[in-house]
């Protein structure tokens, strides 16, 4: 999931971007001159300056305090990568013996979209519920693991990541830490969308790591990705240009928490319904139109946590996905890819090894990952155990941790899945 929420101004600075784009998307030459005219446009604002805005918020959209406001009891872990990244796992701790479960997020969000649904619904809490040992991961660059042994987060080479890293670094260290910590194999991995091709990523380079995973439950797999129906996809073929683009407002770092995504939090978005639709059509626009299922008394705290930030280079890699048809690493170009794959082009992920039992849990309404990646990446995977549409015509990319009956339509199954409770309705697409 790319740019998942927004606030006021991100939101202003998208929609123009996106009506630019969309409108001019047929005329190549007018798109790129268009870029040019709208950045020089728009560079005397001085965002640096907004982005440093003070303000005390009342409310924290702090994980460990959220969670023990709804009465469970909380703690903090920091791991390091073994490329020297600090990064944050919160836990709702089980007893000694209750299986580990780890529930790691999508792109632009923490550890915090587990919970936000609140007691009784999200699925943090009804796992710590049915007595697992919930713990919940911070990738690199995010609101909580913005932090590294010897760089700091305002250097450039800080933010040289994708999800590559993640897979290959975030992963092993978290999942080390936790079965070390627990003398047992991670009982069940959880996944939304980023939070899954990071893993893929570690089962096609790290497979020791993957072997301590007994299982691993998908939320739209964000794999194969060639098939965007987004609006957003129009911009994708210019992403060379888009990268100057983008490094012109947010440098290296994109779209982190800061205290105006608060201030408009708090204060615009929940005024009426007007501001309430101005903030939340992004997302629609984005991940796929469901009002329905979107609960908007949320939408203060959902910004409150949300977008929380990560690499230019992560958004890129994605957007390189997009235009490629494999699952395959980051491309630099023919000539230095050359120097660091002895190959003009980047190398493939290798499914094919990745044997542990997985479910996929894909969207009907997910204009990011549809039925048609999803197919490939059952046929591609070896032991896919369900594959799930989730019964909800409109259900969309962000529904899987937001939706008003996301318990219902998702998590009851999920939790069955890791139960190894016997499923109904199996459905197949072979
Ligand atoms: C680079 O690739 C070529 C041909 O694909 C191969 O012959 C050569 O051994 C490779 N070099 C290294 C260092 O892997
Ligand atoms: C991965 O799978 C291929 C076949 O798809 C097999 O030849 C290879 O040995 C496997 N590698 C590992 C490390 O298991
Ligand atoms: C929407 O969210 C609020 C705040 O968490 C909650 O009280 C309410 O029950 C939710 N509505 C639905 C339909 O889930």
């Amino acid at each position: 999931m790319f740019i998942k929420l927004i606030s006021i101004i991100d939101a202003m600075r998208l929609v123009i971007y996106l009506a630019l784009f969309c409108n001019f998307s047929n005329a190549v030459e007018d798109v790129k001159n268009q870029l040019h005219v709208f950045a020089e446009k728009i560079s005397w604002i001085n965002w640096e300056q907004l982005r440093d805005f003070k303000f005390n918020p009342d409310d924290t959209f702090d994980t460990v305090e959220m969670i023990r406001r709804e009465g469970y009891p909380a703690e903090t872990h920091v791991v390091m990568t073994e490329d020297g990244y600090l990064l944050v796992l919160h836990r709702i701790p089980g007893s000694n013996d209750s299986p580990p479960v780890l529930l790691q997020h999508a792109v632009l969000c923490t550890s915090a979209d587990w919970i936000i649904l609140g007691k009784g619904k999200a699925l943090a809490y009804l796992l710590a519920d049915q007595g697992y040992d919930v713990w919940l991961g911070n990738f690199r660059g995010n609101t909580y693991s913005r932090a590294h042994i010897s760089l700091s987060p305002l250097e450039l080479k800080f933010w040289d990541f994708s999800f590559h890293e993640m897979g290959i670094y975030d992963l092993p260290a978290m999942i080390k830490f936790i079965t070390n910590m627990k003398s047992q194999p991670l009982h069940t991995y959880v996944g939304h969308s980023m939070g899954t091709t990071s893993f893929y990523i570690m089962a096609s380079e790290r497979p020791e790591i993957a072997r301590m995973v007994q299982k691993m439950i998908n939320f739209a797999p964000a794999v194969f990705f060639d098939q965007v129906e987004s609006p957003i996809k129009y911009i994708f073929p210019f992403w060379r240009e888009l990268k100057m683009f983008i490094r012109l407002f947010f440098h290296d770092e994109f779209l982190p928490q800061n205290d105006l995504l608060r201030f408009a939090s708090k204060y615009i978005c929940p005024q009426n319904f007007i501001t309430q639709q101005f903030c939340a059509n992004p997302i629609f626009l984005i991940c796929g139109n469901d009002q329905e299922q979107f609960n908007y008394t949320l939408l203060p705290v959902i910004l409150g946590v949300d977008p929380a930030g990560t690499s230019i280079k992560t958004i890129l890699h994605y957007i390189q996905l997009s235009q490629a048809s494999n699952f395959r690493r980051y491309d630099y170009g023919c000539e230095k890819n050359l120097l660091i794959y002895n190959s003009s082009e980047p190398p493939d992920y290798n499914l094919a090894n990745t044997t542990l039992p997985i479910a996929l849990f894909y969207a009907p309404g997910d204009l990011l990952v549809n039925s048609v990646n999803m197919k490939k990446l059952y046929r591609t995977l070896p032991n896919v155990i369900d594959l799930y549409e989730v019964p909800w015509h409109k259900f969309n990319h962000v529904d899987f941790i937001w939706a008003k009956n996301t318990p219902k339509l998702v998590y009851e199954r999920a939790i069955k899945i890791m139960r190894n409770e016997n499923l109904n309705n199996v459905t197949s697409m072979k």
